[in-house]
């Protein structure tokens, strides 16, 4: 099963092709210092007799502002919408903005197709090709709508097909700049099958259920290698950690392991590990009810492993990756895990559970031991671990944590790179207090209301010792709470970059 949106991304270059007799639903030009010199434009403005350059004149004042035109008699677009563009020295972020809201605009309207004349104008320090592998990447990703659980009112993205128009690429420049629209198309693929999974009700989407749309997936990509463990498996391996999440309910667990190699056979894999909760009502120290429908996004550190595992195969990436979705509900039930039980995970250590609703670092606990077996050169974890990050950091930054300074800068990098941005938080022996109980090895939750996030991160260091480890948390980023409410497809793009950039070293 793919995920994409789109079915198709094209380029087409302005000498070769009329701007005038471009049939589309949408053709966008963003205006920059550049724009009045082009050939392409001047056309264009021609037959509208200047109507637009007049419009750009009087209306387009401030970065970022947009009009939309009606249909100008001599041009064959249906609509044309004018943007002015943004300066070089803004940062990544807001130039994806900008074409979040142009893909946006495309399916509001209800464009079949859209066609963005870019300009070759980009970010200071980025080239031509960084644009056009940001716009394929940001529109296949922002013309996404989720409709699957609407029957009678359902609405479906109505953009098709992107064609991005470039200005005087020919021969090589003109393959690369392909290959990039490609890249980017796969990113915006893989963001999409994490919001996707995302957005699935729990009761379309339980470990089961992901279970079976990720041995699906390999139809599509053969060099995805997956591995499905289930309780009993579970149980032999000995994590007793990740099963007391899913003993309260009536849905199993599942951890799926996918495999890729695309880089020397004697490369050390990098592993990807995602908190995968289907839902999590807090178990038996339950959550209040308002907002609770919103733990549904608790597994979208999974869903970042898949839609990453499945851009890496999309674009056939040169380098070796193993992808671990440890998957559960957490459910409140006679079965379910008490408070003060205690546990022993795959590494031996004791584990008293003083909160139920602190599963996620359970279920990473044995997930992290396992995936040491593969002598990872680095192991990166993403999850929805904490309501604090969302107090330290807002809703604009994911929360790192790492246990080595140069992993944690590449992944900040990474993510400043992608426009999908994240923010390190110290992670040092004076957290680490909070594991200590008379009843166990380890406690699940300690430190209070102090520094939930880093409280997190140290237990979860208890189990990472043997590798270079880094720690996503996500819960402020994954999804955009009430009255947005969807996924975001974060971090694909971060790991995403981090991995096919080949900077991790
Ligand atoms: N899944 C939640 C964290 C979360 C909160 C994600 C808000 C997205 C939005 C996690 O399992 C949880 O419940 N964490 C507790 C930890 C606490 C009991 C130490 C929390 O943050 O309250
Ligand atoms: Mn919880
Ligand atoms: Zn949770």
């Amino acid at each position: 099963m793919a995920y994409k949106v789109l079915n198709n991304i094209g380029l087409i270059d302005t000498s070769t092709n009329a701007l005038t007799s471009l049939k589309t639903g949408l053709l966008v030009i963003v205006v920059n210092k550049d724009t009045n010199k082009d050939s392409a434009f001047k056309d264009l403005n021609k037959v509208s007799k200047s109507y637009i350059s007049k419009t750009i004149a009087s209306h387009l004042k401030d970065s970022g502002s947009s009009i939309l035109l009606p249909k100008i008699d001599g041009i064959e677009a249906e609509n044309i919408m004018l943007v002015k563009g943004l300066d070089t020295s803004a940062p990544m972020h807001k130039w994806i903005s900008s074409y979040q809201a142009i893909a946006k605009k495309a399916n509001s309207i209800n464009a079949k197709d859209l066609s963005i004349m870019s300009g070759a104008v980009s970010p200071s320090g980025k080239d031509e090709l960084w644009l056009i592998e940001m716009i394929a990447k940001t529109v296949e990703s922002n013309v996404y709508i989720f409709s699957e659980t609407k029957n009678k009112t359902a609405k479906k993205p109505s953009v098709k097909k992107l064609t991005i128009v470039t200005t005087g690429l020919k021969g090589t420049d003109l393959t690369k700049a392909k290959a990039a629209a490609k890249k980017g198309y796969a990113i915006g693929e893989g963001v999409n099958t994490a919001k996707y999974l995302g957005d699935l009700p729990a009761n379309h989407c339980t470990p089961r259920i992901i279970e079976r749309k990720v041995k699906a997936m390999t139809k599509d990509f053969p060099k995805l290698k997956v591995k499905s463990f289930n309780e009993k498996d579970l149980e032999k391996m000995g994590m007793g950690s990740f099963l007391s999440v899913s003993r309260g309910s009536a849905e199993p667990a599942r951890m799926m392991v996918i495999e890729y190699k695309g880089g020397k056979p004697s490369e050390k894999p990098v592993a990807l590990v995602g908190k995968g909760v289907t839902f999590d009502t807090g178990g038996v120290s339950i959550k209040p009810s308002p907002a609770m429908d919103e733990m549904k996004w608790d597994m979208c550190g999974a869903a970042t492993v898949f839609g990453v595992m499945s851009t890496l195969a999309r674009v056939n990436a040169n380098v070796n990756v193993v992808g671990v979705m440890a998957c559960a509900e957490n459910m409140c039930s006679s079965t379910a895990t008490k408070p003060g039980d205690v546990v022993t995970s795959m590494s031996g250590q004791t584990i008293e559970i003083l909160n139920t609703d602190a599963e996620g670092r359970l279920i990473l606990a044995d997930a992290l031991t396992y995936v040491g077996k593969y002598k990872p050169s680095h192991v990166i974890d993403m999850a929805t671990l904490t309501g604090a990050v969302v107090v330290a950091l807002g809703r604009h930054a994911s929360g790192v944590m790492a246990n080595d300074q140069h992993l944690a800068d590449m992944i900040i990098d990474a993510g400043e790179e992608s426009g999908d941005r994240a923010w390190q938080l110290p992670l040092w022996d004076e957290h680490q207090s909070c594991t200590k109980t008379r009843y166990a090895d380890l406690a699940n939750i300690g430190g209070g209301r102090e520094a939930g996030t880093i409280h997190a991160a140290a237990f979860l260091s208890k189990f990472t010792n043997d590798y270079k480890w880094a720690h996503i948390d996500i819960a402020a980023t994954a999804s955009h709470s009430s009255p947005i409410k969807a996924g975001t497809g974060r971090p694909v793009p971060l790991l995403s970059e981090l991995l096919l950039s080949k900077k991790l070293k």
